[in-house]
């Protein structure tokens, strides 16, 4: 008995018209045409046929498989096909939309104000010091001319810590005692930038934590009008060529005479009215000549050295500079804001 040819191939179509995907329909490949596929057996049955049929035989074998090769290749590069499609749809990946680009950071604003000043101050010749952000009442106060029980530290609301005498430092200042003592009797130009902390309630105009940056000069025969150039200076490369700068008497325990400094305002500024609170002038620092009982603390001989410093916050000259109302948003870190700078 020979095969059915005609069956054979009826079958192999209804198994075919089954397969719903390219693994499906490689394996029925597999199941008729393999080496011991279904197709191969049939042709060993040729040998069981009279001779006379024989011929007939492999005719009949060889257009069933041509057709069922057909039929296999058409169902193939279908299926191919619809899987194209199919995921196309489904991971909706368009290749020749141009990628996202890697968002690039940048520096926080408070740094790069930071960066502009201690530049500025390199120009004229301003070492950058670092000094501690934990301080000790002596360091902060005392050698700066604040005995204890001195109505002046009630200018600077202090952090205290579990650890009696460590306080986190209400100003930079302190920073002056440290540099003088490290260089004496040495002549001294630096700026000393960080955080303060104050204890403080926390509100659109003031921070517990903020930045200062302290200047000390000290050398021999500084005098006021070192200070008043410095100034200067320093407030035309940060603010404009054009700017005026007026200095008025003020107090501070460490230096004797003190003073303020202000900036006159750009008139035509649509903020002028609101910084300058109709004065058209605002206020950048504070400074003064180095107290004698300072320079004394910091080893310096007073007869023979003098000296001026200066303590500015950076944060409130970024305010001004860019007209940003709540000193909150330098450390909430919200994009919308430090995307601007
Ligand atoms: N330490 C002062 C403060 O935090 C700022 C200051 C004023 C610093 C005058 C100085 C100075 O060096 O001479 O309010």
């Amino acid at each position: 008995m020979s095969t059915d040819l005609a069956a054979l191939e009826q079958r192999a179509r209804e198994e075919l018209a089954f397969c719903a995907d390219e693994a499906a329909l490689r394996s029925w490949n597999g199941k008729f045409f393999g080496k011991q596929g279904e197709i191969a057996i049939a042709l060993k049955d040729v040998g069981k046929l009279p001779a006379d049929q024989r011929r007939a035989f492999g005719q009949d074998a060889n257009r069933v498989k041509e057709t069922l090769t057909q039929a296999f290749e058409t169902a193939l590069a279908q299926s191919k096909e619809q899987a194209l499609e199919q995921s196309l749809a489904a991971e909706k990946i368009d290749v020749t939309l141009p990628g996202r680009p890697v968002r690039r950071g940048r520096l926080h604003v408070a740094t790069r104000i930071m960066r502009e000043i201690t530049a500025i101050f390199a120009e004229l010749g301003f070492q950058t010091y670092r000094s501690r952000e934990v301080e000790n009442d002596l360091t902060n106060f005392e050698l700066l001319n604040m005995p204890p029980h001195h109505p002046a530290r009630d200018m600077w609301d202090t952090f205290y810590t579990t650890i009696p005498g460590a306080i986190l430092r209400t100003h930079t200042s302190p920073g002056q005692i440290h540099v003088m003592r490290e260089l004496c009797p040495e002549p001294i130009r630096v700026i000393l930038p960080g955080m303060c902390y104050r204890y403080e309630q926390i509100t659109p105009r003031s921070e517990i934590q903020f930045q200062q940056v302290e200047g000390l000069a000290i050398g021999e025969h500084i005098t006021m009008a070192d200070l008043k150039g410095t100034i200067t200076a320093f407030a035309r490369r940060l603010f404009g060529q054009e700017r005026q700068v007026r200095f008025r008497s003020s107090y501070f325990p460490f230096t004797e005479p003190s003073i303020e400094v202000d900036i006159d305002w750009p008139a035509d500024d649509p903020n002028a009215d609101r910084l300058t609170k109709g004065t058209g002038w605002l206020e950048i620092m504070g400074a003064g000549m180095v107290h004698p009982v300072v320079l004394r603390n910091g080893g310096y001989d007073p007869d023979k050295h003098s000296g001026f410093a200066f303590g500015l916050g950076p944060q409130r000259i970024t305010m001004l500079k860019y007209a940003i109302d709540d000193i909150r948003q330098f450390w909430a870190n919200d994009l919308r804001f430090l995307q601007q700078f």
